[in-house]
């Protein structure tokens, strides 16, 4: 079955096609970054319009480099929750439009799920049930994938996303947006112990997360030796950034999984690229007899792939969209996004 998928949720419009979910036939990615890093950070009305100019030119060129005509797709799918609503619609529109003009079924794809799906991708063997952690820009969630299109999410940040800690924090270090990964490499040789972050966690709520202290910590620390004129060290503050995000989240992936009885740990999204998370994922897994799925950089932050490969299984589940299919701006993953029209 070979699947044509649209990703426009954020700021990467982005298309690729699948042969039977896993094998990838092409992936095309248009980062909008450089356009939205003049503003600091993601400018909703700017995503939609770029996603408006350049989804067709992403899609044609999906089709041509997987050497796939218009008439051999069997399905289009596409990105409908969570996301930017402008955003997604753009994306979900042109995917429906496709599929109506092509008359094959529209399958509609929960962003969520399609991280997850990423580690399908990078790993040929991986197979539900398993714990998945996502962790992006917009997310922070822990989720027992208890088969391809049933999961019950166990946990989430009450507040920022850890992405969304890792940009604000490398904003006010003078990092270029988006900032993640370029903390990631200030991080790199910095004494992860020189200051004192928080690692917060809510009473009562084992799994569930909060980052929001972190990044005002780092933010308030910044801002204060600023006052002060005093230097702060930055590549220490950045790898204590790194720690504490990773110390918030390993134990609480793998208490999940042992919670769950799962064998298996999958990681995902955009913060799954992070040098210092994946480390400690690595080695907390092995520590506990859990296997883990760590997909390589390329599929961790927004891409086609991921949405192709979990279209595959939501058409196998019979959760086909028709061309009155919506998008939401916040959807949870648990949900089955084509009884949402
Ligand atoms: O999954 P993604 O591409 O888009 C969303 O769905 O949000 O994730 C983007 C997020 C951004 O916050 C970015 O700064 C972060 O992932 N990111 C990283 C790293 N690479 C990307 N955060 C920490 N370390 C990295 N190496
Ligand atoms: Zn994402």
């Amino acid at each position: 079955m070979i699947i044509l998928a649209i990703e426009s949720s954020c700021d990467e419009t982005a298309a690729a096609v699948s042969r039977d979910g896993r094998e990838i036939l092409s992936d095309v990615v248009y980062s909008q970054a450089d356009m939205h890093a003049l503003y600091g950070g993601v400018v909703p009305e700017i995503a939609s319009r770029q996603h408006a100019e350049k989804v067709s030119l992403v899609a044609e060129e999906a089709l041509r480099r997987a050497g796939v005509g218009r008439a051999d797709l069997d399905a289009v799918a596409a990105t409908c929750a969570p996301g930017l609503i402008g955003a997604l619609l753009v994306g979900a529109n042109f995917a429906k439009a496709c599929a109506l003009a092509l008359d094959v079924p529209f399958i509609p794809v929960h962003h969520i799920r399609g991280h997850i799906a990423a580690c399908y991708v990078a790993d040929p063997a991986l197979e539900p049930p398993f714990t998945a952690l996502v962790a992006s820009g917009g997310h922070t969630v822990v989720i027992d994938v208890q088969d391809y299109t049933h999961m019950e999410v166990l946990g989430a940040s009450r507040d920022d996303a850890a992405g969304e800690a890792f940009d604000k924090i490398a904003r006010v270090l003078s990092l270029p947006y988006p900032g993640g990964a370029a903390l990631d490499r200030l991080a790199q040789g910095g004494d992860p112990d020189k200051y004192r972050l928080p690692r917060a966690g809510v009473h009562g709520a084992p799994f569930d997360f909060s980052f929001s202290g972190l990044k005002t910590a780092a933010v308030n620390l910044l801002h204060n030796a600023a006052q002060k004129g005093e230097c702060v060290d930055r590549a220490a503050l950045a790898a204590g950034v790194c720690r504490a995000v990773a110390d918030s989240v390993v134990p609480r992936v793998v208490e999940a999984a042992l919670h769950c009885g799962r064998r298996t740990v999958a990681a995902a999204g955009g913060v799954a690229a992070n040098s210092v998370l994946r480390a400690q994922l690595e080695c907390a897994c092995r520590q506990n007899g859990l296997s883990l799925c760590l997909p390589p950089l390329r599929l961790c932050g927004d891409n086609g792939s991921m949405i192709a490969a979990q279209a595959y299984y939501e058409y196998l589940a019979g959760n086909i969209g028709s061309s009155a299919q919506n998008c939401y701006a916040t959807m949870p993953a648990s949900e089955n996004l084509s009884r949402w029209l």
